[in-house]
Parts: structure tokens; sequence; C-alpha cells
């Protein structure tokens, strides 16, 4: 069986750009989805410590840190016992397991984080893309979603799992209550499993706006899944979490995974579950430090995109993560005639004419013809860790060389497209 690709898209654009670096070459880096964050003072201190955790421990993860996350998802109105709790090295393994332990096709939003459908494909399901809203990304559109299910089923398949991104990736917006509550109410009805991937849950830019967990609605039928990978900026640690339903769905969901957890990854590594057990008490450093980082990626997010929405793009208003996703579709005539027509022809000419690295949207799923790809803002913040650390620290990110360059090299390159 095969995905139909070597390597993930973005990875191997990471790679590339790596590579392109290393030779000298200058380039704007939209096109991977890291936070370019050092990683926050006291965790040094706790991973030290946890270095003498030498034994594999339990499969689900150790009492305390499976304690911890069920504190953290309870202070987030869904109340949680440890035995709900999974650890795992990054959510990632976590999504691959839930995909092997249930059975059924899976509907996702179209476009959605480019690993899972290969995920889904991996674990011999179908995959259903359904659109998008107008107003965000990370939720199907409820009236086109009840669609692509029932036209599904007539044709023979059985989907049973429907993905949420929340807030979403490649959007950077997080779907409103309402929809949430819909998207809850026709899981109900359809009998579905949803998976809330809430792995940017605590990078939403404005602490004010409210986050709706499908948990919270569909309580039974939800499994939610998050990680330090992307608010603490540390993917490298692999840290991933997954909390189950409580009663005997949730349970079978949680055992499945817990299986599969045994024969792959047998549980996360001892040092990581010192370092889980700490954040996600969230003492008061961790604390500040999540605010500091949603408040700079909304800052960047947004000043990107001022810069594609000021040449006529169209774009979600970034509200979560740290991402934007541009569609030049109002450019298209404009685009035509430099034999830009479609998302890889885009992405190529955007590389070869600017030096600007986007990950082109068919790679997410969406439309290859459409003139749309993801930026991730939060590669903007310097090139060392000295420059990340003052980029975090400033009132003014944007006033600071390290982050104003490469953002009026982006608003140039785009004046230029579009001129
Ligand atoms: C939406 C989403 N989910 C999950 C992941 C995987 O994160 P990790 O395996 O590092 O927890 C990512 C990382 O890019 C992501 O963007």
């Amino acid at each position: 069986m095969t995905t139909g690709q070597a390597i993930s898209p973005n990875l191997a654009l990471d790679d590339y750009v790596a590579r392109r670096r290393a030779a000298g070459d200058d380039l704007v880096h939209l096109g991977f989805g890291e936070a370019r964050l050092p990683v926050p003072e006291p965790l040094h201190r706790i991973l030290t410590r946890g270095a003498r955790r030498n034994a594999y421990g339990p499969v689900a993860g150790a009492p305390a840190a499976r304690e911890a996350v069920a504190g953290y998802f309870g202070r987030r109105r869904l109340p949680t016992a440890a035995e709900q709790v999974v650890l795992a090295p990054g959510s990632k393994p976590l999504l691959m397991a839930i995909g092997l332990a249930v059975p059924g096709d899976v509907l996702l939003p179209r476009p959605c984080w480019n690993s899972y459908a290969p995920q889904a494909r991996l674990a011999g399901k179908h995959v259903f893309g359904v659109p998008i809203p107008e107003e965000c990304g990370g939720v199907p559109e409820p009236a086109a979603l009840r669609r692509t299910l029932h036209a599904a089923r007539a044709a023979g398949h059985d989907p049973r799992i429907v993905v949420l991104t929340l807030p979403d990736n490649p959007t950077g917006t997080l779907a409103p209550p309402g929809l949430i509550r819909e998207i809850g109410a026709l899981a109900e009805e359809e009998d579905l499993l949803i998976v809330s991937d809430e792995i940017y849950r605590d990078l939403v830019h404005d602490p004010a706006r409210p986050v709706l967990s499908p948990a919270e609605v569909a309580p039974a039928r939800t499994v939610v899944t998050t990680g330090l990978s992307k608010s603490l900026a540390l993917g490298g640690w692999r840290i991933g979490a997954a909390r189950f339903p409580a009663g005997p769905r949730g349970e079978a969901v949680r055992d499945g995974v817990v299986s599969v957890a045994s024969d792959m990854w047998s549980t996360l590594a001892g040092p990581m579950q010192e370092v889980a057990e700490y954040v996600y008490d969230e003492p008061a450093d961790i604390r500040r430090e999540l605010a500091a980082r949603a408040r700079l990626h909304g800052t960047v997010a947004r000043a990107v995109y001022d810069a594609v929405t000021a040449v006529g793009a169209r774009c979600r208003p970034p509200t979560g993560g740290f991402y934007v996703y541009p569609d030049l579709e109002p450019l298209r005539e404009r685009l035509a005639s430099r034999a830009v027509t479609d998302s890889a022809s885009l992405h190529r000419h955007l590389l070869a004419e600017y030096g600007v690295v986007v990950l082109a949207g068919h790679h997410l799923g969406d439309d290859p013809g459409a003139l749309r790809f993801k930026a991730a803002t939060s590669m903007l913040y310097g090139h060392t860790a000295e420059e990340q650390r003052e980029t975090l620290a400033a009132a003014d990110p944007l006033g600071l060389p390290q982050v104003r360059r490469q953002v009026d090299w982006i608003a140039q390159s785009f004046a230029k497209l579009a001129g």
C-alpha cells in the first residue's frame, strides 16, 4: 500500500529550504507549520530532571502526567478523569492510531492539514473532502457534510469519522460555537465519531474569543487531540495527548488506541513525561509564555494577511494559530499572463521570482486549479534563537529588523505579482 507520496510535502519543503539556505540562498520560508521560537526557559531544568526517567512505564503515560492533562482539559470546561487520557510521542501517531482503532471511512474539511488524508489511506480508509464555510476553516460546511455523507453511503462507503481542526491549519481561523453546535448535532443524528484536533487551542489570538470544543456538545462521541508542538514550539520533543469520551464507546476507542500504541511506540519518552506533567499543570510561567506566543502569532499573521489582501487577494482574517490561507482568484487574469494558472504553478512562481516559499493548496486536499496556498507566518521570527527570543519579548515585533525585513519582502513580492 502507498500514500502516493514519498514524504509529507511540508517536511520535503522544509528540507529543500534548509539545503538552499545552506548553499547561501536567501528565501522567505512560509512553507512549514512550525513555530520557530526557542524552548521556554523553565523547561531546560524540567527536561534535565526527567533524564533519570529511563524505565518504559505505562503505555498510556505515567499516572501523574495523565492527571496533569486531565486537569488541563478540566480547566477548559471538559471535566476529565486521568483514565480518559493517553499520552504519546506527538499527536500525529495518536491520530493515526485512532484511524486504525476505529472502523469506517473519514470525512475531512477541504482544505485541511496535509497528514489526515494519507493517514486515513494508510489505515485502509476512503477519504471524503467537504468544502469549508466562507467564514472559517477546520470544519466542513454542515449542509455539504450531510450531502457528501449521504452520497458516500449511497455509493456503498461507510463514513463514520469526521475530523475537525480547532483552530485550523491551514486557514488560521477558529470555527465559531454556532457552527460547532451544528456539526455536533449532525454527528449525533448521523452517528459519526468526531475527532477534534485542538493542537492550536492555546494559540487563539484574542483571549476573549469564545472557544467551544465539540466534546462539550457531543461528549460521548468526541475524541480530542492536543500537544505541545505548536503552543510551546516543542515539535522536536514529540509530546501529544488525547482525551477519550467517558463511557463504553470512549473506552473502546481508548483501548484500541492503547493497543496500537503498545505495538507501535510503547510509551511517551520518560523525560517528556516529566515535561508534560509540568506544562499541563499550567504554572504561572507557562501561562505567561502561552499568552505571549498567542499574541505574537496573531500580530505577525495579521501583518501577512494585510500584505496579501492589500493587493486584492481574498483571505479569511486569522484568529488562531499561525497561518493564513490566501486565495488569489481575483488576480487570476493577471496571473495567467505569467503562466500562473493553478496552485502548483503559483507555488513555483512565488519561489522562482520572489524567493517566497509557500505550501500549495492542492497538498491540503484543495482544488488543484484554485490559486490558493498556505503561509505559515510563524517562520518569520528570526533565524537564530537569540533573534527569536527578542521577537517574542518585543512589544512591537513588527518593528524588529528580523521580522520587518521578511514582512516587507512578502508585501513587495505580492505587490509585484499583482502589479
Ligand atoms: C493540525 C495539526 N495536527 C497535528 C499536527 C501534528 O503535531 P504533533 O505530531 O507534533 O503533535 C500538526 C502539525 O503540523 C498539525 O498542524
